[in-house]
């Protein structure tokens, strides 16, 4: 039986968090070859374990943040005839992240440089280093894609209200990353529009996990749908982005948010 993604490689950077694990997953059942990224760690460790033995499933160490590393896992995937015809640029900082375990979240007035730029370094920056290189080994080769994610709160100030007394925030270099990457989406559909090759933005919703009761009705009110939505559910749409039958797509942003920035 055909599946969905028969014949696609994917190449998914950030792959062992909450959302890329689940995309993992769902490309693999739906027939797709996984080139599958991520710092080392846990998450990598847990969706390695997931996946051994499964020959369409492949893992590197990668930093988005690292122009030496993208350039070689390139390469490497390439001369193992794994060419990817679909890019996923989904690594990113959250604030949770950036400030680690247990940390205070620092209120706007104290939020430094070093941690604004870190911020944008991976979201933004490595983003535009991953679409570099598809443009350098790729684009014009053979027909492909680009799926950007940016996130409800690209285009959408943050509900600061919402996080008063929760242990995370929303981070303002969060949202100005992922208004940026859609800016990079706009302007790399033009720029490879006679070139077989597409791009578009994801922007998720807020995604349940384990968020306390409290959050989940505060941020359901903010949603159509009133409730937060399950990984899988953004999967789905990710899974059309990355099939052919997007193929006429480029350039967009699409929302898959229960309905939050339709208001
Ligand atoms: N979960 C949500 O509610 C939500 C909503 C909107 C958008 N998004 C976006 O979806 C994507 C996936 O989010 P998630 O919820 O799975 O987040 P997550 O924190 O669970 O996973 C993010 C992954 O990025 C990786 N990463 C961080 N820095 C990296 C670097 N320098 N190089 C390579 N990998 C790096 C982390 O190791 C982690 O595995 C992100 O772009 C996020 O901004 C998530």
């Amino acid at each position: 039986m055909t599946k969905q993604l028969d014949g696609r490689t994917i190449f998914i950077t950030g792959s062992g968090g909450v959302l890329g694990s689940t995309y993992v997953r769902r490309m693999l059942d739906q027939g797709a070859r996984v080139i599958s990224t991520d710092l080392p760690g846990h998450r990598a460790d847990a969706l390695k374990a997931a996946h051994e033995g499964n020959d369409n499933f492949r893992f590197y160490d990668l930093d988005v943040g690292s122009e030496e590393q993208i350039t070689e896992i390139f390469q490497r995937v390439m001369a193992d005839g794994w060419n990817p015809n679909v890019i996923l640029n989904n690594a990113a900082i959250t604030g949770e992240m950036l400030m680690g375990a247990g940390k205070p979240f620092p209120d706007f007035a104290d939020t430094t440089v070093a941690d604004f730029e870190r911020t944008l370094r991976t979201n933004l920056t490595g983003a535009f280093m991953i679409a570099r290189q598809m443009d350098r080994d790729i684009v014009g080769k053979y027909p492909c894609t680009l799926i950007n994610v940016a996130s409800m709160y690209a285009l959408n100030g943050a509900h600061h209200p919402i996080y008063d007394g929760m242990p995370f925030k929303n981070f303002s270099a969060y949202g100005v990353s992922k208004a940026g990457i859609h800016g990079l989406t706009v302007w790399l559909a033009g720029y490879w529009a006679k070139r077989q090759a597409t791009v578009n933005t994801i922007a998720p919703g807020a995604v349940f996990n384990g968020h306390s009761d409290e959050f989940q009705r505060r941020v359901g009110e903010l949603i159509m749908a009133g409730r937060m939505a399950q990984p899988d559910e953004i999967a789905d749409v990710m899974l059309f982005l990355a099939s052919p039958q997007s193929g006429y797509m480029t350039g967009q942003l699409i929302n898959v948010d229960g309905g939050f920035s339709a208001w």
